[in-house]
C-alpha cells in the first residue's frame, strides 16, 4: 500500500526522473549486506559516494547480488537495479555490463547523474575481481569476516 506521503514524492520525483528510477529508488530491492558472500567491492566515487555490494556465485554464474550506498536517490536506484540486472548472468557477461546498459534500464538518468550508474557498475566489477581472486586462491577467504567499512 502507497502512502499518501509517498505518492507526493513519486510524484514530485515524476518531474525529473523516470517511473524506473523512482520505484527503484523509493524501494530499493536486494539492499543490505549479504552474509557469506562470494565477492566484495567497495567503490567511492569522484562525488565522495561510497557503494557496497555484495555477489553470491555458483557455478560461474552470479545468483544474488546485493547492495549498500550512502549516495543520493540516483545512486540508489542503479544500485538496485544493477543487483536485479546481474542475477543469472555468467561472470563474463556480469564483467560486460556497462554504465549505458544501467543507464538504458532506468530509462535514462539527467546527465549530472549519470555517473552514479558509473559508480554502481564500477563497484559491481570490484565485487567481481574480489570473487575471482577468492576463486584462485580460496584459503584467503577464511580471513574474510565483516568487511564492510573497511
Ligand atoms: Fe554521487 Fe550519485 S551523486 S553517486
Amino acid at each position: 500500500m502507497v502512502s499518501s506521503s509517498e505518492e507526493f514524492m513519486r510524484q514530485e520525483m515524476r518531474e525529473v526522473y523516470s517511473e524506473t528510477v523512482v520505484d527503484q529508488a523509493l524501494r530499493p530491492r536486494n539492499l543490505g549486506e549479504m552474509e557469506d558472500a562470494d565477492g566484495f567491492g567497495r567503490v567511492t566515487g569522484p562525488c565522495g559516494d561510497t557503494m557496497e555490494m555484495w555477489l553470491k556465485v555458483e557455478g560461474n554464474a552470479v545468483v544474488a547480488a546485493t547492495f549498500a550506498t550512502d549516495g543520493c536517490g540516483p545512486t540508489v536506484a542503479c544500485g538496485s537495479l544493477l543487483t536485479e540486472l546481474v542475477r543469472g548472468k555468467a561472470i563474463p557477461q556480469a564483467l560486460g555490463i556497462s554504465q549505458q546498459d544501467v543507464l538504458d534500464a532506468l530509462g535514462g538518468l539527467p546527465e549530472a547523474h549519470a555517473h552514479c550508474a558509473l559508480l554502481a557498475v564500477s563497484t559491481l566489477k570490484e565485487a567481481i575481481r574480489d570473487y575471482l581472486a577468492f576463486k584462485k586462491e580460496p584459503w584467503k577467504k577464511a580471513y574474510r569476516t565483516h568487511r564492510r567499512g573497511s
